[in-house]
Parts: C-alpha cells; sequence; structure tokens
C-alpha cells in the first residue's frame, strides 16, 4: 500500500470497513442498491429521503433569503435568526431553557455535528458506546477520532437495548455515549428506563452523552423523550439535530446542536476548520419551519405513520415478519419467513422479482450482531403514497 496514506486513520478507517484493503474507499451496499434501482427502474426504498417537497413557507423564505442578498459567509456560530429560533424550540416542545448565543451551534446538517463532536471530545483510546445497528457516519468519526468503537445490541422485536448490556458497556475508559433517538435503521423510539440508565451511566463514569435527534418530530405512538430533559442530562448532554428530516430539506444540510457553553466552544473549535459555515440563505428558512405552529409538527407525523401503516401492511402481506416501527421513517422486515436467511443476497434479487429496493441491516451493523440480525431488511416510507401503494402491490408478488 503506498506509504502516503498508510497512517493511523487509514489502518483505522480499514479496520472499520471504509477503505478497502487496496485503500480504495469501499463500495457500500447503499451505493451498490441505489445503482441496482437506477439500473432496473424499481422502486427505491432503499435511501432514507423524501420524495415530496416540505412546506411552502420554509421554501419561500429560502428564495426570499436568496433574493434579499444572504448569499455570503454567514456568522461563524449560525445565523442569530436561526440561533434565537432553535432555542425557542428547545423552550416550546421541550421545556429546555437554552442561550442562543453561548449553547448553540449551527453545522453542514447533523453529520458534521456529528463528525466535530467526535473529534473534539474523544482522545486517541478513548471508548465511544453506541447501540449497534447504528447509523454509518458513527463508526467512521470514531475512527478518524482515533477511538474505541463498543456496541450494544438492539434486538428485534422491540429493539430496546438489555439495560445489563448496556451496564456492562459503558466503563471508566468511556468518553462518550452516542445515542440515536429515534433510531435509524431500527425505527425504535427508547423509553424513559433506557434514557434514564444511560444519564446514570454517564454520571457513574463521568461520560458525555451525545445524542442524534434528527427525527425528534418523526414519532408515532409515544412521546419522544428528549435525553436532555432527564434530570442530570443537560450538563453533560450534546443535542444534535437538523432540519433536512423535520422539512424535507435533506439538500440543504442545515444541523445544529445544543449543549454547555463548554462544549460548545470545544466542538466550535472544531467545526470551524471543517467547514467554517454553510448554507446561509437556507438558516433563516430553517428559523422561519422551526417557528411553525404546532398543527405542521403533529400533522407531519401523522402523514408520515399513514405511510408507515401502509408500508408495514404491505410487507406482511407479502409475508415479511414486520417490526414495530415508532419513530424516523424506516421498517425492519425479517424476510427468514420468505425463504431468505441471508438478507444482502434477498436486496440483491428483490428489485427484479418486485421491482422494490431495500438495504440489508447488516450494513449498519458491527461484529456484535451481523450474523443475528442477517436476515433483517430496512424499508423507506418516507415516499409518497401512490408510490407506496404501487410498492406494496409489486411486494404482494414475494407472497
Ligand atoms: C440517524 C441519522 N443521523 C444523521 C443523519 C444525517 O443528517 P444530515 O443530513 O442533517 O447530515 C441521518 C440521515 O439519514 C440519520 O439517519
Amino acid at each position: 500500500m503506498n506509504q502516503l496514506v498508510s497512517g493511523p486513520w487509514q489502518r483505522a478507517a480499514r479496520g472499520a470497513g471504509l477503505l478497502g484493503d487496496d485503500g480504495s474507499v469501499a463500495a457500500t451496499i447503499f451505493a451498490e442498491m441505489s445503482a441496482l434501482a437506477a439500473r432496473t427502474g424499481a422502486i427505491n426504498l432503499g435511501q432514507g429521503f423524501p420524495d415530496e417537497d416540505g412546506p411552502a413557507e420554509v421554501l419561500e423564505a429560502a428564495v426570499r433569503s436568496i433574493h434579499d442578498g444572504v448569499n455570503q459567509y454567514s456568522p461563524g456560530m449560525g445565523a442569530p435568526v436561526l440561533r434565537e429560533a432553535i432555542a425557542e424550540h428547545q423552550a416550546r416542545f421541550y421545556g429546555l431553557s437554552v442561550d442562543p448565543d453561548r449553547e448553540v451551534l449551527v453545522t453542514a446538517g447533523a453529520t458534521e455535528a456529528i463528525a466535530a463532536t467526535m473529534l473534539a471530545l474523544v482522545e486517541n483510546g478513548d471508548e465511544v458506546v453506541t447501540f449497534e445497528p447504528f447509523y454509518d457516519s458513527y463508526g467512521a468519526t470514531i475512527a478518524l477520532a482515533g477511538g474505541i468503537h463498543r456496541t450494544v445490541p438492539l434486538r428485534a422485536p422491540g429493539f430496546e437495548p438489555d439495560l445489563d448490556e448496556l451496564r456492562a458497556a459503558v466503563t471508566d475508559r468511556t468518553r462518550v455515549i452516542l445515542v440515536n433517538d429515534p433510531h435509524n435503521p431500527t425505527g425504535a423510539a427508547f423509553g424513559r428506563e433506557t434514557l434514564e440508565t444511560i444519564v446514570e451511566l454517564a454520571h457513574e463514569h463521568d461520560a458525555i452523552i451525545v445524542t442524534d435527534e434528527v427525527y425528534e418530530h418523526l414519532t408515532f405512538d409515544k412521546p419522544h423523550i428528549p435525553i436532555a430533559t432527564l434530570s442530570g442530562a443537560r450538563d453533560r448532554t450534546v443535542t444534535i439535530s437538523s432540519g433536512g428530516k423535520t422539512f424535507n430539506t435533506t439538500g440543504w444540510k442545515i444541523g445544529w446542536l445544543v449543549a454547555p457553553h463548554e462544549l460548545v466552544t470545544a466542538i466550535t473549535a472544531v467545526k470551524q476548520f471543517l467547514t467554517y459555515v454553510n448554507g446561509a440563505p437556507f438558516q433563516p428558512a430553517i428559523a422561519a419551519g422551526l417557528r411553525m405552529p404546532d398543527s405542521f409538527f403533529t400533522e407531519a407525523a401523522a402523514t408520515l405513520a399513514a405511510k408507515r401503516d401502509l408500508l408495514s401492511g404491505g410487507l406482511e402481506r407479502a409475508g415479511f415478519d414486520v417490526f414495530d416501527a415508532h419513530g424516523s421513517y424506516f421498517v425492519v422486515a425479517d424476510a427468514a419467513p420468505l425463504g431468505y436467511p441471508d438478507a444482502v443476497a434477498f436486496c440483491r434479487e428483490l428489485p427484479l422479482m418486485a421491482g422494490v429496493v431495500a438495504v440489508p441491516i447488516s450494513a449498519f451493523c458491527g461484529p456484535v450482531l451481523k450474523d443475528e440480525a442477517a436476515s433483517l431488511v430496512r424499508f423507506a416510507y418516507c415516499k409518497r403514497v401512490d408510490v407506496l401503494e404501487r410498492a406494496a402491490a409489486q411486494l404482494a408478488r414475494l407472497g
């Protein structure tokens, strides 16, 4: 391998499956499945992005910003109007009092917030505990920071962690407990007992909680509980979110984090050399979105719940075991009852058999769950109703 690219990160990245042995960027199953969708014309329920625009108010606010000349670098911490809207949102929905000038940082999507937080807080050799399956950027950024990734499995059907396994994973070596709630890919929305245990463990082992709540408004049947609202959590929690999922603007990449001032300062020191700033005209538009009436947020969740029911029903009729999804816009189904113990092989055949693309859960797994979750498949339902109806009808061919 070329000496120019054989540093510690490359070694860690190869270990995390991000680079091939020859140093090339590892081909992900997501890229393979999207290419398959494009080649076969299949309905792409693999990638999690909406196929409809979000609220007109938000789109028009962005257009107005561009016309009004909001086209240069925004302030390093983010536009004041957005930081204020984020603080208001935390007070309105969760009763949290946040200082928009000292406790909020606007980032290039939640993705940059996660990366800057890991790089700022994790020292070489520190342990970071996540749940498994996990969103793919977690493994990558932990490796980038030189951290050691420990995972706690989330098993079907409920996808809540076993609290003894969680207690065993968090030790004095743990620097960060990285939570994702509501959870991609399982659709879990964690209960209070799980969240309280995380806070208790963070105190016991002096760890920081980093919580990725990009699906905070996309929960059904049970309310979203931001971990920062729990007793003793706020002072050691970095809460990350983003406008992409709530307002169907994933391409704008406007994210943010809310944390105690000391942590915001440490993370800003890294963030300023990653992107410095991004998306100036989109920042006031996301501020307008966050200030929309409660009815917008309840209706968005209700619409998505109906889509979940539509797709879950179709999957059940097709013969899958389908697990209840309480949040995010993903549902997990087991292909084993259809005679497919290997979801990777199944997902490669599915476009040809039913004209639908999905992704295997193993793409979100490390060694802990890889075998146990081998037959599980993730389907995205953030698509138009007619698309989901068509997908459900086509999936019925499998039965
Ligand atoms: C759990 C989770 N975190 C973060 C992101 C990325 O968010 P953003 O597009 O705001 O960077 C996603 C997107 O799929 C996600 O599912």
